[in-house]
């Protein structure tokens, strides 16, 4: 029976579980390291993949997610793996078409324009169903990986996902969507409230299928401030939360660790520190420090090298990474970037950001 989850599914034994046990708040003989956005256009190897294929063709052949999702294990002594997909295919799975256009990103050819537009939506839809092949991607790739490390699932959350609904795309002011929370806040909160059952279901399908750690990703908290984050981001990222672990439990699936990143959301993180995460996740705009003495000691902070750090030379890179270790400590802290790889990034510098780590962070055995 495949709805009692993985504990019904046999895996190769994991040989690296620094990333769980950082993130469980257990001692590490050294900081686990991955970078989000891992797999991706930086790698030659996965421009060749995607020269023959769509994007959302990769997403949906789980062999080829599967082999994306390996390439930087291949090439760097990472902790940790995040499965090939992408946040937008939950919008697809409401019955919105997405396309990704070479040289400018998503794109909607008909995003949602007034409230009335909604009707389009599916809301009946079931992602265990209609994504089913992320699940058979994770389930491909956790037997693949062999146990190197832990292998993350994610989502985007719903404040997130309504932004590229409604813009159509990316957006320098998301003045679109943001009219709608001021002007149609009812609407707002129904679909919100729709795509966070969604992504309950999805979350919990991935777990299901052998994710061993979840993301996730409100890339677009920063677009809101405080008064309209409480409102309309915050609530439905507790509710997720919430939800994942108490259909679990009713599943009888053990709970896995949750990373919640709210890009720029800096005013938020006592809350998001608070809002059942066992992980938050830090954009570079946040001293380590700081972000410690607010978020407490009972949460795992990741983060938070700029990205364009990676453009630095190997050296710098090596002792901005010193850095980190030091204003982090090595207890309850996983390195990462702040956000994403760029595709221009140079391979051999995030191999050099995580060699530091390893280095710096290095504990003696005995202690
Ligand atoms: O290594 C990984 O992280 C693997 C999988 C992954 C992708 N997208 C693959 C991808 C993940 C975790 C995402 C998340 C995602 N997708 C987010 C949240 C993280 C963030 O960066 O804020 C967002 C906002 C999206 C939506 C999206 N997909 C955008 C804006 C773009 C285009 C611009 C960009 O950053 O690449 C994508 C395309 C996309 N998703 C690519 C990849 C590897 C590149 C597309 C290509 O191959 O042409």
């Amino acid at each position: 029976d495949s709805s009692k989850g993985n504990d019904t599914l046999v895996f190769p034994p994991l040989k690296n579980d620094l990333l769980l046990r950082a993130a469980r708040g257990e001692k590490v003989e050294r900081v686990p390291v991955w970078a989000m956005r891992q797999a991706g256009r930086y790698l030659p190897e996965f421009k060749a993949v995607r020269a023959d294929n769509e994007f959302f063709k990769v997403c949906r052949t789980p062999e080829l997610a599967c082999e994306v999702t390996l390439q930087p294990l291949r090439r760097f002594d990472l902790d940790g793996s995040i499965i090939f997909s992408d946040i937008l295919v939950v919008p697809q799975a409401l019955g919105m078409t997405v396309e990704m256009i070479p040289g400018k990103g998503p794109s909607f050819p008909e995003p949602l324009v007034n409230p009335e537009d909604m009707e389009k939506l599916d809301f009946k839809c079931d992602v265990t169903k209609s994504l089913s092949y992320v699940y058979e991607a994770i389930t491909l790739t956790r037997i693949k990986i062999d146990g190197q490390c832990p292998l993350l699932g994610f989502a985007g959350a719903p404040w997130t996902l309504m932004g590229y609904m409604i813009e159509g795309g990316g957006s320098k002011t998301f003045s679109k969507v943001k009219k709608w929370l001021y002007c149609y806040p009812e609407a707002s909160h129904k679909l919100l409230q729709l795509l966070a059952d969604t992504i309950v279901d999805h979350l919990v399908a991935q777990i299901c299928a052998g994710a061993q750690l979840v993301q996730l990703f409100e890339s677009n908290a920063g677009i809101l401030g405080p008064q309209l984050f409480y409102k309309f981001s915050l609530p439905y990222i507790r509710y997720i939360s919430k939800k994942v672990k108490e259909n679990l439990t009713s599943k009888g699936v053990e709970h896995v660790p949750m990373i919640i990143f709210a890009k720029d959301a800096h005013y938020a993180l006592e809350e998001l520190s608070e809002s059942n995460y066992e992980v938050v996740s830090l954009d570079w705009t946040i001293k380590p420090k700081n972000a410690r003495s607010r978020c407490g000691e009972n949460v795992t902070l990741q983060g938070n090298l700029d990205p364009c750090a990676l453009y630095a030379s190997k050296e710098e890179i090596a002792s901005i990474a010193k850095e980190l270790v030091e204003s982090f400590g090595t207890r309850r802290w996983i390195a990462n970037l702040g956000h994403g790889m760029y595709p221009d990034h140079d391979p051999e510098h995030l191999g050099a950001f995580i060699d530091a780590i390893h280095k710096y962070s290095e504990q003696p055995s005995d202690e």
